[in-house]
C-alpha cells in the first residue's frame, strides 16, 4: 500500500478542487425538488462543471477494472439505492424521497475533489429523516477521530458504533479512499473497524470519509447496469461524503462551502 503524503502545493490545489465540488452541490440544491428527473439534475451538474467552473466530471467514462464505463457526470442514489445510482430522465423525484448526490470534479491543474450530501424531497417519513441525520452524524464522528497518530480503525469504529447504537447497519463493500491527482488511491478507509488498529495517520494524508448506512440489513445487490447498488431488503440507505486533510493536531475538511449544512453540535463546539 502506497499512501501519498501531500506537499503544500498539492494541498493548495486540493483546497480548490474540494471547494469547487462542494460549491457544485450548493448550486444543485435548489433544483432538488419533486418532479425533477435525476437525468436533468445530472445535466445541470455537468453544465455547471464544464461551463461555469471549468472543471471536468471525474465520473463520466470512469471505468475501474470489472466495471462498464460510468455514463454520467454524477451519481444520484434514491431511497433504497446505496450508491452509484445512474441518473436517468425516467427517474423522477417525488415527495418524501431521499437522494444522495455524489460529485467529483477534476480541476484544470489535475486535482480531484469528491463530496456527497443527502437531499430530502418535500416531507420525508420520520425514519427517512432519522436515517439521513444519523448518517450525517456517523460521517462527522468518523472525521472527529482524525489527527496524526490516530488509526483508520479509530475512524471506522466511531462510525459503526454510532450506526449500531441507532439500530442501523454499515455497508462494508464500499469505503472511503485516498484522493489527490488520482480519483481512488490508497488507503482504503473502512467505515467499521477496531480502535487502535489499521494504518496510522500522518499529517499530509488526504482521504474521503463516506459512510453508507442502511435502515435495515447491510446486505446489497448490484443491478444489471453494472453500477447501481441497492439494499437487498429494500430498506432505505443514506450516505454523506467529505474529503479531509490530516493535520498534526487534527483535520481540515476540504469539501466545505458557503452553502454547506450546519455542523453537528459535537463538531461546531470544537471548531
Ligand atoms: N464519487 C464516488 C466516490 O465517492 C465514486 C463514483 S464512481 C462512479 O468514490 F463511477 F460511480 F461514478
Ligand atoms: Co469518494
Ligand atoms: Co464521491
Amino acid at each position: 500500500m502506497t499512501v501519498t503524503i501531500k506537499n503544500e502545493t498539492d494541498i493548495a490545489h486540493m483546497r480548490i478542487a474540494c471547494r469547487l465540488a462542494s460549491e457544485l452541490l450548493d448550486y444543485i440544491t435548489p433544483h432538488v425538488v419533486a418532479g425533477v428527473s435525476t437525468g436533468e439534475l445530472d445535466r445541470l451538474c455537468h453544465n455547471y462543471m464544464v461551463d461555469v467552473q471549468k472543471t471536468v466530471p471525474a465520473t463520466l467514462g470512469y471505468q475501474p477494472p470489472g466495471y462498464p464505463p460510468y455514463p454520467k457526470s454524477c451519481c444520484i442514489s434514491v431511497n433504497d439505492v446505496i450508491c452509484h445510482g445512474v441518473p436517468s430522465d425516467e427517474k423522477i423525484l417525488k415527495n418524501g424521497d431521499i437522494a444522495n448526490i455524489d460529485v467529483t470534479v477534476i480541476t484544470p491543474a489535475g486535482y480531484f475533489g469528491d463530496t456527497s450530501r443527502m437531499f430530502i424531497v418535500g416531507e420525508p417519513s420520520i425514519m427517512a429523516k432519522r436515517l439521513c441525520a444519523i448518517t450525517y452524524e456517523c460521517m462527522w464522528k468518523g472525521i472527529a477521530q482524525i489527527k496524526e497518530g490516530a488509526t483508520l480503525g479509530d475512524i471506522g469504529a466511531a462510525i459503526a458504533e454510532h450506526a449500531h447504537k441507532n439500530s442501523m447497519s454499515v455497508v462494508r463493500e464500499y469505503c472511503g479512499h485516498g484522493i489527490g491527482q488520482v480519483f481512488h488511491e490508497d488507503p482504503q478507509v473502512l467505515h467499521y473497524g477496531i480502535r487502535g488498529q489499521g494504518m496510522v495517520l500522518k499529517a499530509g494524508m488526504i482521504f474521503t470519509v463516506e459512510p453508507m448506512i442502511n435502515a435495515g440489513k447491510r446486505d446489497l445487490r448490484t443491478m444489471n447496469d453494472g453500477w447501481t447498488v441497492k439494499t437487498k431488503d429494500r430498506s432505505l440507505s443514506a450516505q454523506w461524503e467529505h474529503t479531509v486533510l490530516v493535520t498534526p493536531t487534527g483535520y481540515e475538511v476540504l469539501t466545505l462551502s458557503a452553502g454547506y449544512p450546519a455542523l453537528p453540535d459535537f463538531i461546531a463546539a470544537s471548531a
